[in-house]
């Protein structure tokens, strides 16, 4: 895709948000892992690199390196913190460590007029840092462009070459002016901000009809979410609905009349879909008895979706590909540079999926965070409703479950979530909040029911806020809201006597309990 902006991937958290900041802006933005021989980068014939942040320090000789071949390759350049690093060393600079390193905020002072610079007014703005190595003698050609108080360079440019380092982070969002950074960066490498929502769906759209010509045929997994809902649309514009095969499993571990929701909205939306639900509550909960181990319970679920999906393959008679609503987030451990992050939770569903599967994978909603899927979703004409349902796991009730699953305990579950959720919808909270939802706790507590000691179970209420998932906080709803969720969740569901709000943020602890 000439004339894209190409992001390496130098290991930074951030990494992600430069793409993000980059679409948002009207470029379109690929992340390639740092460290690949330079064709990969080079074929994209991509129109403006940015060399991303990174932890390692670049004056170790094991630390990711720069390939002098995408230097000559004559694209503007703008390198982020360890790209800065990198592109000083590269190109004949000196970088020293810090003692302490710098962290947080600072005030940038632009020192001359630069491209980079433009529309930015004269007086210093707060700037993001976070570095151990800074850089110390500017390699020749290039000219001292900003500085902060402690660090004299903090910017530099060789306007001839158009390759400009910054220390600091622009995408993070304090950074003042990092999006008109982003922007002058981008105007001065000649790029014209051509890619919206429109583009990405022509482009994948014909992206998959070249993949799956002439007659290929799909499965597309949907688990009544947003993401996968987005990729079947997306796929049918593709391919029709004669050769994209839609099913949708029950595990038995759905929510509160969610089959009955997602499959009529899906036949009322879209009657032509090759819509097939299999019950396989049974097959699920089976296995899951007495299973108390989150990564066990994602491993038993994963595994079977992967046995039924092959299943009712043979029963199409032929599949091609499986297609997933995966989106960027959930890829994000499996291209760091420095090889698959820890890994915290196995939630790439892809991974249960075995290594000799008899199709090919399509996963068009890679690059993608969820609010911009959720944008493709409206440009789709997929309705609000549909789009705007909170985020729910592949494994479902089963790691809100804490301890083993059994049908009681889901059916207390199924009852108070949909307390929680209602509630979170009559507030007009819906879009605000992230995910709301119930987790059922494995202890009991005691309590004082009519004039009886009731000794039964304990449900959580989480709420949280994000923008990703990646970061999260609790919500701080009303607590009318969250007195009226627990008298209605111990009055209503039944063998519940106490109601607790989860208080804690993302990180240290995660969204989902298990
Ligand atoms: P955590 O709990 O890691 O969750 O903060 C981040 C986001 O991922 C969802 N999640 C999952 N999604 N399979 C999925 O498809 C999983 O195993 C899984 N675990 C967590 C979670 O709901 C949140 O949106």
């Amino acid at each position: 895709m000439a004339g894209h902006v190409l992001i390496v991937d130098y290991g930074s958290q951030f990494t992600q948000l430069i793409a993000r900041k980059t679409r948002a802006a009207g470029y379109f933005a690929e992340i390639l892992p740092a460290g690949l021989p330079v064709e990969p980068y080079l074929e994209r014939k991509p129109g403006a690199l940015i060399l991303s942040g990174g932890p390692a320090s670049a004056m170790k000789s094991d630390a990711p390196k720069l390939d002098p071949a995408l230097l000559a390759a004559g694209v503007p350049i703008l390198g982020i913190c360890y790209g800065m690093q990198l592109l000083a060393l590269n190109l004949g600079g000196q970088l020293t460590r810090e003692a302490a390193g710098e962290y947080g905020p600072a005030m940038l002072a632009t020192t001359i007029p630069s491209p980079l610079w433009k529309g930015i007014p004269d007086a210093p703005f707060q700037v993001w840092m976070s570095h151990g190595d800074r850089v110390e003698t500017i390699p020749p050609g290039f000219l001292v462009i900003g500085r902060t108080e402690d660090l004299p360079v903090a910017a530099m440019e060789d306007a001839k070459r158009k390759i400009y380092a910054i220390q600091f982070h622009p995408e993070v969002h304090h950074t003042a002016r990092g999006q008109d950074i982003l922007l002058n960066f981008f105007k001065l490498a000649g790029l014209s901000p051509n890619w919206r929502m429109s583009s990405f769906a022509q482009e994948t759209v014909a992206n998959i009809k070249e993949t799956t010509a002439p007659d290929k045929h799909v499965l597309c997994a949907l688990s009544g979410g947003v993401d996968s809902m987005v990729a079947a649309v997306l796929i049918a514009r593709a391919v029709g609905t004669k050769r994209l095969h839609c099913v949708f499993v029950d595990n038995g571990l759905l929510r509160l009349d969610e089959l009955k929701e997602v499959e009529g909205a899906l036949r009322a939306n879209y009657p032509d879909l090759d819509l097939v639900v299999v019950d396989a509550a049974d097959d699920f909960l089976t296995p899951l008895a007495g299973v108390t181990e989150p990564e066990k319970k994602r491993e038993i679920i994963g595994k079977l979706f992967a046995d039924i999906f092959k299943r009712e393959a043979l029963k199409f008679g032929r599949v091609d590909f499986l297609a997933q609503g995966t989106l960027y987030p959930d890829v994000i451990e499996s291209i760091s540079p420095h090889g698959p992050s820890e890994l915290i939770k196995g939630h790439h569903n892809v991974k249960w999926l075995p290594k000799d599967l008899p199709f090919g994978l399509i996963e068009p909603l890679r690059d993608l965070f969820k609010d911009e899927v959720r944008a493709l979703g409206a440009e789709l004409g997929i309705p609000e409703r549909l789009l705007w349902r909170h985020p729910f796991p592949g494994p479902g009730l089963a790691i809100r479950t804490i301890g083993a699953v059994e049908p009681e305990g889901l059916e207390i579950l199924r009852k108070a979530d949909a307390v929680v959720r209602q509630e979170i919808e009559q507030a007009g909270l819906q879009r605000e909040i992230w995910q709301a939802f119930a987790v059922l706790l494995a202890d009991r507590s005691v309590g004082v029911m009519g004039d009886g000691r009731s000794y039964s179970r304990v449900v959580g209420i989480r709420a949280v806020t994000s923008v990703d998932a990646m970061t999260a906080d609790w919500a701080r709803l009303p607590h009318e809201l969250l007195a009226r969720m627990s008298s209605r969740i111990i009055n209503e569901v039944g063998g519940v006597n106490r109601v607790v709000y989860d208080i804690s943020t993302k990180p240290p602890s995660t969204i989902e309990w298990e």
